[in-house]
């Protein structure tokens, strides 16, 4: 009897399954066609590395910026992530020469001091939450640090941070959009003091403010939404990308053992983690033309969504893409996107990540699982609600 032909993967990145293990419903995707229409996100998902890599390089046929397909953006969300070259090119390096100013080995420094003190502290416990007491202290220290400004109680901004990751999947549950709102207000307030308190921050804010002061103001009016972007975008990010790394340290006693063995390998295990199971699951862009993905047509003002986490597990750009392979190089991977709104973080995130390993490497004998963990319901960041861990002698 003939095979029936496989029918349509069903992808619900909200569904309990694909939260705990995205991987082997984005392989299927991944097979079944270069292009997927998804009907609840109104969207096409791109899961090949090769299209992911062409969609995010094509920035002049796959725009970030909805107002070329002639829809309206609020001024407020104007910042280096919607902008597209060429009006993009001022404001991202602006923040790229500010960025290359930073003492980031300094930094790097700091954060291991910061993890050392709070690794000592736990270390009598027989549990503890991983996330609100190592990746989101650590997370919104050395943001901090890197802007120059004085980072607000972590419990408060923790939750003002989540409130925002949880809005941007408003288009799959409506009741995240107000409380998004009121919590994006408060970013803006606090981001807004930075910028207009007498005393400059030092840092790179203190670098920006001196440079937009007497620019134009939507030159000014960018850069201050860009700063939003780096805050909490990169407090977010960073959390969640801690956070996954611990787990799979946690759940992997095997790699400090290996880096134990070879330190050196610590900069290509930072990245390798990040492609195993990156933080940032996709982006989105509109087809600026009718254009085909493969054998698939997609048409101008189309939903495009490049789905960072299958591309980074496609096995013709990597071989066992499905394994932690520590000295893994090259590794081109998507973990902090591509081309024109690639990461502009992360030569300080890696440094941060790296920071967190050395410290485990040289202060503790392990990590190990506490109890179940539990990963937050939303679609964009792949990170955790809960992830209890302990310390082993
Ligand atoms: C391991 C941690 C991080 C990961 C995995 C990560 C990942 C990413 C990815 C995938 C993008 C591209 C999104 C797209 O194409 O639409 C991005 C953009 C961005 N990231 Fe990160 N990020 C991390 C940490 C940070 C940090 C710490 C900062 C700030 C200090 C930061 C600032 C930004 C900014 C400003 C953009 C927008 C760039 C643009 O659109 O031109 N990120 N990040």
């Amino acid at each position: 009897m003939d095979t029936l032909p496989a029918g349509p993967v069903l992808y619900d990145p909200l569904d309990a399954a694909t939260l705990a293990d995205p991987y082997p419903v984005l392989a299927e995707l991944r097979t079944q066609s270069p292009a997927v229409w998804h009907d609840g996100m109104e969207c096409w998902l791109i899961t090949r590395y090769a299209d992911c890599v062409r969609v995010l390089r094509e920035h002049t046929l796959f725009a970030r910026d909805p107002r070329r397909l002639g829809s309206a953006v609020p001024d407020a969300s104007l910042s280096v992530q919607v902008l597209d070259p060429p009006h993009q090119a001022p404001v991202r390096s602006l923040f790229m020469t500010a960025l290359h100013q930073q003492d980031l080995p300094a930094l790097q420094q700091r954060t291991r001091q910061n993890a050392a003190s709070r690794l000592a502290a736990l270390s009598g416990e027989p549990s503890w939450e991983a996330m609100r007491e190592l990746a989101q202290p650590v997370a919104l220290a050395a943001i901090a640090d890197l802007l120059g400004v004085t980072p607000p109680p972590v419990e408060e901004w923790a939750q003002v941070s989540d409130t925002i990751m949880r809005s941007m999947d408003g288009g799959l549950d409506p009741d995240l959009i107000e409380p998004g709102r009121l919590a994006r207000q408060q970013l803006s307030d606090l981001v807004a003091s930075w910028f207009t308190t007498t005393g400059r921050p030092a840092g790179l804010l203190g670098h920006v403010r001196a440079r937009t002061e007497n620019a134009g103001t939507e030159h000014a009016a960018y850069a201050m939404h860009t700063a939003r972007v780096m805050f909490q975008g990169g407090y977010s990010t960073l959390t969640a990308a801690i956070g996954n790394l611990l787990d799979t340290l946690a759940r992997r006693p095997d790699v400090l053992t290996a880096l134990r063995e070879r330190p050196g390998l610590v900069p290509l295990a930072i990245d390798e983690l990040v492609r195993f199971d990156g933080p940032v699951q996709g982006t989105t862009r509109l087809a600026a033309a009718d254009l085909p993905i493969g054998d698939v047509a997609v048409r101008r003002g189309q939903k495009v969504t490049v789905l960072f986490a299958a591309a980074n597990r496609d096995p013709d750009a990597f071989t066992t893409p499905n394994a932690l392979i520590l000295d893994r190089s090259p590794n081109r991977h998507l973990g902090y996107g591509w081309g024109t709104h690639a990461c502009l973080g992360t030569a300080m995130a890696q440094r941060v990540l790296t920071a967190l390993v050395e410290t485990l490497l040289y202060t503790t004998h392990g990590l190990r699982p506490a109890g179940p963990a539990r990963r937050r319901r939303t679609a964009t960041m792949r990170t955790f609600a809960h992830l209890p861990v302990s310390l082993q002698p």
